[in-house]
């Protein structure tokens, strides 16, 4: 999906309660590590629930160009068969991810440290979006590469031939920067460290230990934690069960508070810590959400989620829990403008630098919807009660702009309309089924 392509309008308008159950699709996170560390893998690795959405698919292409065979075996179902670390392929065709950044950011990481040279490309949205944060420390462990002014993609990296172990202090709290270090690393002889203040995401790192990778992770004093990882090691193929999206199931989650009556369970969501400020802060605004039937599958918490339609208030949400809950703050703005009272978000720099510049679409979005909201640099002040809507929102490419007002749609006085959402297909394909299976009353508008 490009820019060039036709856009797809749809208007959200309220209707009854919503209630029943919404399987949210894959963790997109968990996907796109399960195929890259399977790629690296010698062996037959099994994923299950993979999330079937553009991003992902376009990993698995990227996957298959640097050598790995990739078969689909049915729903969310498939196996991948490695090259082993340092064993990827040249690829002779540009790589292309689409919208994904993930996928753009770790697979150079992947291919950062085995001699050949690749080049990557995107989308519209992802061509605007920095690459710098992740090629610069890779040339730490001697790669080269060329990028357009500013560090934009297209790209051509150059992996190194005889790379070098490093350490390293991630400058940007980025769980994708994060990831690529220690992806490069894989193939570097001894011992890489890389240091990390924010505690962004870790799947990389539990991934790569049932992958049969050598790796520590130490926290610091002071906070942040320092990971340890030792290159040149053989990794084992694994099994891997995908839990739901928490950035997904966001998205009905806060629909069944903001739409009076509202019941809605949604099963089998990953609870890892690091992914769940934005259930911490809507219980904090005074959310009626349970879990249940807690339990652990495949090294992460995952639980069933019970949401009841609330009562809200406004929150000062803390700046240092914006690792845990990143891709959330669109959400959370469509809660905010829900609730009574004033909802502070700070230390949001990172999200002009998303799929668009986050802030200034929320802002915009709330603003064309009646909502009085204040914007800073790194963040925005929301003064919620009753939302008029009847705004038509500019979604800028971004999958979670266009969902999270749709979701204002379903609650707001009048009906709103996104002007995009085509791009939805990047991360929640099933988005518009699920919503309409609980009761929400979508229409297709006009371009
Ligand atoms: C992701 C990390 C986050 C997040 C993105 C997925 C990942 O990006 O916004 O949707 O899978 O590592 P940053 O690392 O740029 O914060």
């Amino acid at each position: 999906m490009d820019a060039s392509q036709t856009p797809r309008p749809l208007t959200a308008r309220r209707a009854g309660p919503l209630a029943g159950t919404a399987p949210v699709p894959g963790d997109k996170s968990i996907s796109h590590r399960a195929l890259i560390l399977g790629a690296l893998a010698v062996g037959e690795t099994r994923v299950s629930g993979l999330l079937e959405a553009e991003d992902v698919l376009g990993t698995a292409k990227a996957m298959s160009a640097l050598g790995a065979d990739l078969l689909r075996d049915g729903d969310g179902m498939w196996r991948v068969w490695g090259r082993g670390v340092g064993g990827l392929a040249e690829p002779d065709c540009v790589l292309d991810f689409g919208n994904s950044g993930t996928g753009a950011r770790l697979v150079m990481g992947a291919v950062a440290t085995t001699a050949m040279r690749a080049v990557l490309t995107g989308d519209a949205s992802l061509r605007r979006r920095p690459m710098r944060r992740v090629l610069e420390p890779l040339t730490l462990f001697g790669a080269e590469y060329d990028a357009r002014e500013g560090g934009l993609m297209p790209v051509t990296l150059r992996g190194a031939a005889h790379p070098l172990a490093i350490e390293h202090e991630v400058a940007v709290a980025s769980a994708q920067v994060k990831s690529a270090l220690l992806l490069a690393a894989l193939n570097a002889p001894g011992r890489s460290r890389i240091v990390q203040r924010a505690l962004t995401r870790d799947h990389t790192e539990k991934m790569l230990a049932a992958f049969g990778a050598r790796i520590a992770v130490e926290a610091l004093d002071g906070g942040g934690e320092a990971i340890e990882i030792t290159g040149e090691i053989d990794l084992v193929p694994a099994v891997v069960d995908v839990p739901c999206d928490p950035s997904s199931a966001a998205f009905p989650l806060v629909a069944a508070l903001i739409v009076p009556g509202s019941d809605v369970r949604i099963p089998g969501v990953l609870l890892n810590p690091r992914r769940t400020g934005l259930i911490d802060t809507l219980k904090e605004m005074g959310a009626d959400i349970a879990v249940e039937n807690a339990r652990e599958s495949g090294g992460e918490r995952i639980g069933d989620l019970i949401v009841r339609a609330s009562s809200l208030k406004g929150v000062e949400v803390p700046p240092e829990r914006a690792p845990s809950m990143i891709d959330e703050y669109p959400i959370l703005a469509i809660a905010a403008a829900f609730a009574e009272g004033r909802t502070v978000m700070r230390g949001l720099e990172e999200l002009r630098v998303k799929e668009s510049d986050r802030l200034s679409a929320i802002v915009a979005g709330l603003r064309a919807n009646g909502v009085a909201v204040e914007e800073s640099e790194d963040g925005m002040t929301v003064t919620g009660g009753e939302v008029a809507g009847g705004g038509t929102v500019t979604t800028h490419m971004d999958h979670r702009i266009a969902m999270s007002f749709l979701v204002m749609g379903l609650a707001s006085r009048d009906a709103v309309t996104v002007d995009d959402v085509s791009m939805v297909a990047t991360s929640f394909p099933e988005f518009e089924e699920l919503m309409r299976g609980l009761g929400a009353e979508f229409l297709v508008a006009e371009p």
